[in-house]
């Protein structure tokens, strides 16, 4: 093993030119003062047993990992956490001086710490969460609001068998609803999400009619450009509580930045600021 002088961190995707990871972490090591650096890895599929293997001898102390890896950089793990296990993906990696690599999944925890900072008066156990999308992103908000004890979880998602997949398989908290019909739903939901690519930018608007939102409830996208989506805007005319998907990305991060370099980082408006272009 290489004696390692200053920490590396990094993150693995393709493509990896939009990733956000490396303006939050280059910030964090700055605030802390912390003698590291944090750098983008392009790596294509068929390479990235390879490249992992080899980042521990580069002087890697760990790496985020994110699309199209997340689910195949389980395999290379000496160890998975509970959560990365349930959601079936990995978007953190460690690698301990013994050479063991470190496998977890803090995309839910993300999800629960940016609503804890930004909608402080929801209470996970009030009401039913109405999620639409049952990707990737779905399973880790699925299980952290499971996690959380949230009574009911209606989930709506365009091609129905995939929501049922997730039904299967997180249980008896999440109701499948139908795509068309969930806007019936949303008088009773203390909490909405949107885990759908819908409203990025270049992406489909979200569509889904809102008439029935109460201003009671919680709304947050994990869409994060733009930061405003529609479905934010409308929830906001509505009166209610608004939360960006940018504070999931930030908070994803704190675990990992303090596994690797030592100090847990705050997350806050210079936080934000950092990462916005
Ligand atoms: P991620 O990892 O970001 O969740 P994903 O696994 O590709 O990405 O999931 C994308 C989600 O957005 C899915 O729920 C998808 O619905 P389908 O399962 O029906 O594909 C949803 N989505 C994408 N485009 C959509 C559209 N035009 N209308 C409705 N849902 C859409």
């Amino acid at each position: 093993m290489t004696k390692r002088t200053i920490p590396l961190a990094g993150v693995i995707g393709h493509p990896i030119a939009h990733s956000k990871s490396p303006r939050l972490h280059k910030h964090w090591l700055r605030r802390y003062g912390i003698p590291g650096d944090y750098v983008p890895l392009d790596v294509a599929e068929a390479n990235l047993e390879e490249v992992v293997r080899a980042l521990p001898k580069a002087g890697f102390v760990g790496a985020n990992v994110t699309i199209p890896h997340k689910v195949n950089a389980l395999s290379l793990a000496d160890q998975v956490s509970d959560r990365a296990t349930l959601i079936g993906a990995v978007n953190t990696l460690t690698f301990l001086e013994d050479g063991r690599i470190l496998a977890d999944n803090t995309d839910g925890y993300g999800f629960m710490s940016n609503l804890r900072q930004n909608a402080p008066s929801w209470d996970p156990k009030s009401g039913p969460a109405l999620v639409f999308g049952a990707g990737g992103a779905a399973r880790a908000v699925i299980s952290a609001l499971s996690d959380a004890q949230v009574p009911e979880i209606l989930l709506a998602n365009r091609t129905r068998p995939k929501a049922e997949a997730l039904r299967d398989e997180f249980g008896a908290r999440v109701t499948v609803i139908d795509w068309v019909r969930a806007s019936e739903c949303l008088g009773e939901a203390a909490l909405v999400v949107n885990t759908t690519s819908l409203g990025m930018e270049g992406a489909s608007e979200f569509r889904v009619p809102l008439d029935g939102l109460q201003k009671d409830s919680v709304v947050t996208d994990l869409v994060y450009a733009p930061l405003r989506t529609t479905l934010l805007q409308c929830a906001e005319e509505v009166g209610c509580v608004t939360v960006d998907g940018l504070g999931m990305l930030l908070h994803q991060g704190v675990p990992a930045f303090e596994r690797w370099f030592g100090q847990r980082p705050e997350v806050d408006e210079a936080t934000r600021a950092a990462v916005l272009p």
